[in-house]
């Protein structure tokens, strides 16, 4: 199989995923996928009464995304819906329309597009094993729920959500049984995965280890 220039980082929710991306993708000049918020994307336009069929047009049509190095903003039609597509309503409603076969093929083909030769660095849970087998680099990130549930608190508190601990544990722990049993793109490890288990890791520690390796199949 002829490698592409991906890297791939796949993992549960809020096992710094985006973070690591970001990061990558402004160090090295990447360009950047975050697939989960076209499946949050997904719920949000179903929710307005979008049909399944429509969803994929107006993603292409009207979804802009502006990256930095803190940041992916989502844009539709011009307004910021990303605090909106960050809550946890939506998270719950994207996991639920993810195990659909429908569904994952409408979003297959506006992933892969993002990849137009130039590196790109693609965030989820089957980027590795579906939608980017052929990337040069791929990695699974992880971290104990309750590690991650303290991530996601940071992150919503810093959005103005309100949200506890034990609620946060629960949806967390819901969501991983959803996500790794379903059968279509169940999130699991690629097997030519490197495997960091973050939980008692610093970002930058996380950062670092992955650079190494980015150096070792890119440079
Ligand atoms: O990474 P996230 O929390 O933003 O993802 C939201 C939901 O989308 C998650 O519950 C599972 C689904 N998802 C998926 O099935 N496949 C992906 N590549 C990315 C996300």
């Amino acid at each position: 199989m002829k490698k592409i220039n991906v890297i791939t980082i796949d993992g549960p929710s809020a096992s710094g995923k985006g973070a690591l991306a970001r990061g990558i993708a402004h160090k090295f000049g990447f360009n950047i996928l975050d697939s989960g918020v076209l499946y949050r994307l997904y719920a949000y336009l179903f929710n307005m009464s979008f049909s399944s069929n429509e969803i994929a047009n107006q993603i292409e049509r009207h979804v802009e995304f502006i990256k930095s190095k803190e940041k992916l903003l989502v844009s539709y039609k011009s307004t910021d819906v990303t605090s909106e597509l960050r809550s946890e309503i939506i998270a719950k409603s994207a996991s639920e329309h993810s195990s659909k076969k429908e569904v994952r093929e409408a979003l297959f083909n506006i992933q892969r597009n993002f990849y137009d030769g130039a590196g790109l660095v693609a965030d989820g849970r089957d980027m590795g094993t579906v939608v980017f087998k052929d990337a040069k680099l791929k990695i699974f990130l992880t971290a104990s729920p309750e590690e991650r549930a303290k991530r996601r608190l940071i992150e919503l508190q810093n959005l103005g959500q309100e949200v506890n601990m034990p609620d946060l544990i629960a949806d967390i722990e819901q969501r991983d049984m959803k996500d790794s049993s379903r059968k279509l793109s169940p999130l699991l490890p690629a097997e030519d995965a490197h495997i960091i288990d973050s939980s008692n890791m610093k970002l930058e520690e996380v950062f670092s280890l992955t650079e190494k390796l980015i150096k070792k199949e890119f440079i």
